[in-house]
């Protein structure tokens, strides 16, 4: 079987991206469409040797399609996925909009993939920084029940979008050059600099990536008992995250027990030489599939806690990755037909 694919968002970081991956991990294609606003139409991008036209999105593009990989944003996934859903295709959608939406699962394949047989046309594909930390967490969890979660991140430009990237490297010139730096999708100057995350804030001082962290992990874990806390932070890095995690488990954890559970994790990478302070760096994980963890080690002011570090590509990983790999699982578990052979059936 082929399947008709859709890119909603393809000029962007994301959508790049997931161009990319189908072609690299050949997933069976038998057509594509890219689709973005009007700025982009008649843009062309590579796709298996072809050019393909970037179109404007509209009902029409639908027809005819049974997978969409969406990721321009979430009031685009609002307008778009239910027409999608509506013509017949199944929506893969990167943005927060359907996220916590109790008909709409939540997946990050190496963790919670029997979620998604019980997809009613949507699938979410969970917040970046939470697909790490999950992909890193849920192997020792199943181990030993984890208590509770205190995280801090270091956020790359990239999941603010490839004008964020951009901005970055204009703002890093301006001050390598002795002119002030501009910033225009940031609120603030990034280069040379960091602030905390530029997401809205609620009334208990947390902005909505952390919040994220929160309710996201609940919902993958199908836990709603763990306590989850984090700070998050955008840095001045291209296109990998980072995350310090404090786990708390009922019972002691030791580093060593940690590591040989994580060496054999779909998904997880460990990378440590303690010789040479070696450990994930963001450059390191920039382009990489793996989550790459390090710095396990027991935390010392608590018998029962764990402390790891990871790091991990924010456009991958994060985002166009986890997406393909959904695909993926619905191929292989059957839960994407293609329409001819529903016909048939
Ligand atoms: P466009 O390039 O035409 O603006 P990023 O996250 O890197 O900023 O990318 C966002 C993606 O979402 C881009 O492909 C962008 O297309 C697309 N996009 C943004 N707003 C809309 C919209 N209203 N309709 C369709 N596509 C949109």
């Amino acid at each position: 079987n082929s399947y008709r694919v859709a890119i909603l968002g393809a000029t962007g970081a994301v959508g790049r991206e997931l161009l990319e991956l189908l072609e690299s991990r050949n997933f069976p294609v038998s057509d594509l469409k890219l689709l973005a606003s009007e700025r982009s139409a008649g843009q062309r991008l590579p796709f298996k040797g072809e050019k393909l036209l970037v179109e404007p999105v509209s009902d029409a593009m639908f027809e005819n399609v049974d997978l969409v990989l969406a990721s321009a944003g979430g009031s685009t996934s609002k307008t778009w996925a239910p027409v999608a859903v509506e013509k017949g295709a199944v929506v893969i959608d990167n943005s927060s909009a359907f996220r916590m939406n109790p008909d709409v699962p939540l997946v990050v394949p190496e963790v919670n993939p029997q979620a998604a047989a019980n997809h009613k046309g949507i699938i979410a594909n969970p917040n970046c920084t939470t697909i790490l930390m999950t992909v890193a967490v849920w192997p020792l969890h199943q181990v030993k029940p984890v208590k509770r979660i205190v995280a801090a991140t270091y956020q790359s430009a990239s999941g603010a979008g490839a004008q964020a990237m951009a901005e970055v490297k204009t703002q890093a010139s301006a001050i390598l050059e002795g002119k002030e730096p501009t910033a225009e999708v940031f609120p603030y100057p990034l280069a040379f600099n960091l602030f905390p995350h530029n997401s809205p804030l609620n009334d208990w001082g947390y902005c909505e990536e952390e919040m994220k962290m929160v309710n996201e992990t609940r919902k993958i874990f199908d836990n709603q008992q763990i306590r989850i806390t984090a700070t998050c932070v955008r840095v001045p890095v291209l296109r990998a995250h980072s995350e310090a995690i404090n786990l708390e488990f009922e019972t002691p954890f030791s580093p060593n027990e940690a590591r040989e559970i994580l060496q054999k994790s779909p998904g997880v990478k460990l990378l440590e030489d303690w010789r040479k302070n070696y450990f994930p760096m963001p450059l390191e994980a920039t382009g990489k599939d793996e989550v790459l963890v390090g710095r396990i080690r027991q935390d010392i002011s608590h018998p029962c806690g764990l402390e790891l570090w990871l790091c991990g590509d924010q456009i991958r990983k994060g985002a166009a990755l986890n997406a393909v790999q959904i695909a993926e699982l619905l191929v292989e578990e059957n839960l994407l037909k293609p329409k001819a052979a529903t016909y048939v059936s």
